[in-house]
């Protein structure tokens, strides 16, 4: 059933991994789709992909680290398909070392992109949404941000951060029918965490009671849920798609 048509959807870091999930799962799901991320070539192809399915899509260069692009890029979305009433910050990178070898420049790249890039997104699209009287913010978060992991401070902060944020926001926007939640995923196999040895791989594995890693698509599952009228009475909720990794 197309559960999201005539809504729009903003996907960043849309060109691979989870982020291209969501927006072909919100594609199927009925809703346009703006796929926003910084290479151009790669954005054209999940366009390629969605439209070839019958869906509707449009590519805008994005760097979340960029409060000009940011700007831009939600300038454009909202000219091209008249607004945008579903957000979904994915981008996210690691810069991953031990806290006494971390570089300030460490910190600070995975802060201002995971955390600051999710604000200054959210910020940028927030009219559309208060307009319409009807939103939904998905901000990718991890498990890692509620259990914490070493070799991973910088990360942890800005993913436990965007869970504080999502709270906040949700608080802030409820009563203009704008709902706004997180999704933490576990260990998801993507080119994240290709970078994992075979050894980090099976160690991981041993704390999934579920068996197996996760997919870009039940990450994907979990958003389309979040976007749809069927989660309309959930806010400032984080939802764990992590195979049981941890129960919070
Ligand atoms: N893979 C996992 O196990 C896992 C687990 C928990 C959370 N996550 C989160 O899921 C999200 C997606 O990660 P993924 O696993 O698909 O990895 P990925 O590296 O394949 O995707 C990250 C995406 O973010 C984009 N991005 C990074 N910096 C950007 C910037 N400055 N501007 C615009 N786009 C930028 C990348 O281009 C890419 O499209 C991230 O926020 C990540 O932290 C992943």
């Amino acid at each position: 059933m197309k559960t999201l048509e005539g809504r729009t959807a903003f996907v960043t870091g849309a060109s691979q991994g989870i982020g291209r999930a969501c927006a072909i799962a919100l594609a199927q799901a009925g809703a346009k789709i703006a796929l926003a991320a910084r290479n151009q070539a790669r954005l054209d192809e999940v366009a390629a992909e969605i439209t070839a399915a019958g869906g509707i899509a449009q590519t805008f260069l994005l760097d979340v680290a960029s409060e000009d692009s940011i700007k831009a890029a939600a300038k454009a979305a909202v000219a091209h398909f008249g607004t945008v009433e579903i957000l979904v910050n994915n981008a996210g990178i690691t810069r991953d070392t031990l806290l006494l070898r971390m570089k300030r420049a460490d910190w600070d790249d995975v802060l201002t992109t995971n955390l600051t890039g999710a604000f200054l997104v959210s910020q940028a699209l927030l009219s559309p949404m208060l307009k319409a009287r009807w939103g939904r913010i998905i901000n990718i978060s991890s498990v890692v941000g509620e259990t914490g992991q070493a070799g991973q401070t910088n990360y942890a902060a800005s993913k436990a951060g965007l869970i504080g944020f999502t709270k906040a926001m949700a608080r802030e926007v409820a009563s203009r029918g704008i709902t706004v939640n997180a999704v933490a995923p576990g260990f998801i196999e993507t080119a994240m965490t290709h970078v994992l040895d075979e050894k980090q791989k099976q160690a991981m594995l041993t704390q999934i009671p579920l068996g197996r890693p996760g997919t870009e698509s039940d990450v994907a599952g979990a958003v389309t849920f979040l976007a749809s009228e069927a989660a309309a009475y959930i806010t400032g909720h984080v939802l764990d798609v992590n195979g049981g990794m941890y129960m919070g």
